[in-house]
């Protein structure tokens, strides 16, 4: 076998494909170590700084009668006050009857997804969908089609095709684009909903603590909460923590509980991670100036590639600067990092072929002065 995988890796090498992964140490501040040098962090989801929070911290630390690991699945005896605690905390923020903690958001994606879609179903993704989601899909055996992204039109177009062939139809979107840092219209998707008998599901993973009034998210920013049946996100971003959510019906919830494998077969989360989650949902609310000066941050980058000439798609925190070329994203990571900066190429099959990219996560721990060169560096290799 071994010989064939080589074979195998050596292909994607001369693709500029390879994947490897790097030892880090991360730092306060929006820093991180790597082999003794220290970088500013260009590529993490830590978006308002709350891992290094020291009320997250504390939160670590509590003593839950001197026991760490949770040592069971929450059916069996994993179903802690904690775990209880966050949930009823979680369906306030998101202004839902109830919510499910799932122990990652690829596991939350995928036992959602397959649990309530099966053959006989539909479902429309979109095209840029994160990868959990694709696999939620396959995993179900609905029929599955793949809308452009973005574009409201075609979405349309395939619903009126083939919803009426199906039972369930399902409409599910990421609200804020991981690599491209964009948001669904999410207004258009849930009158095409309501106009054609759908079920909506949103991943909130990248907007969770950052938009609409309360931080919930971009459906709370966009009006849609009530029109969104199925409200997916993470504590691993924005709230610093681990983990992940859906904000469902009482219904929806109590059938998860009953056939989602992937919540019901794996243990769960230890108390000290649900309680640093717990305390990420309260400073959400607490202290809404993160949110303010993360926004200011990213619009200070966006102006300042602008401003060379470097188009900065998006709205948001992500910040993609799409090159095409993999060995050229490669090239311009590695320019980075000889300029004190982490931004990691992102390549195919992460992203479509031809649109690989550095992307930047800008977060509440840049200052301007951390971002400054950023564009022109940027620019300079770009030219080369
Ligand atoms: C849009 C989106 N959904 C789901 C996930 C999966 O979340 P987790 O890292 O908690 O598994 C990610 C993570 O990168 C993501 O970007």
């Amino acid at each position: 076998m071994e010989k064939g995988l080589e074979i195998l890796l050596g292909q994607r090498e001369k693709e500029g494909t390879l994947r490897s992964t790097s030892t880090v140490e991360p730092e306060k501040g929006g820093y991180i170590s790597v082999s003794g040098k220290r970088y500013i962090n260009l590529s993490s989801n830590d978006y308002l700084g709350l891992s290094s929070h020291e009320e997250i911290i504390k939160a670590t630390r509590l003593d839950q009668n001197g026991i760490f690991g949770t040592a069971s699945s929450r059916l069996m005896a994993g179903s802690t006050v904690l775990h209880c605690e966050l949930e009823s905390k979680t369906a306030i923020f998101k202004n839902k009857p109830s919510a499910l903690v799932y122990n990652t958001g690829y596991q939350a994606n995928i036992g959602v997804i397959s649990s309530l879609f099966g053959p006989g179903d539909v479902i429309f993704s979109d095209r840029l969908n994160h990868a959990s989601i694709v696999d939620g899909i396959t995993l179900s055996g609905a029929r599955f089609f793949r809308f452009r992204h973005n574009d409201m039109e075609h979405l349309e177009t395939l619903v009126m095709k083939n919803r009426n062939k199906y039972k369930k139809a399902l409409i599910v979107t990421e609200t804020v684009f991981s690599m491209d840092g964009d948001t669904a219209p999410l207004q258009e998707i849930t009158s095409i909903k309501n106009r054609h008998d759908c079920v909506v599901m949103i991943d909130e993973a990248h907007a969770t603590g950052i938009f609409g009034a309360t931080g919930s998210g971009m459906a709370e920013k966009l009006g849609v909460t009530g029109d969104c049946d199925i409200i997916m996100g993470t504590y691993s971003k924005a709230l610093g923590g681990y983990g992940a959510y859906v904000a469902v019906s009482g219904v929806v919830r109590e059938y998860l509980i009953n056939t989602s494998r992937s919540f019901i077969y794996s243990t769960s989360l230890p108390g000290i991670v649900i309680n640093a989650d717990i305390v990420a949902l309260d400073l959400i609310r607490n202290e809404p100036s993160r949110r303010h000066v993360l926004v200011s941050n990213a619009g200070y980058l966006r102006d300042k590639l602008k401003s060379v000439g470097i188009e900065a798609k998006g709205g948001t925190q992500i910040i993609p600067v799409v090159v095409k070329d993999s060995a050229k994203a490669l090239r311009i990571s590695e320019k980075l990092r000889e300029n004190g900066y982490w931004g990691t190429a992102i390549r195919p099959p992460t992203v479509p072929e031809n649109t690989s990219r550095i992307r930047i996560s800008v977060t509440y721990n840049h200052t301007k002065e951390m971002l400054g060169d950023l564009a022109q560096i940027l620019y300079d290799e770009m030219c080369r």
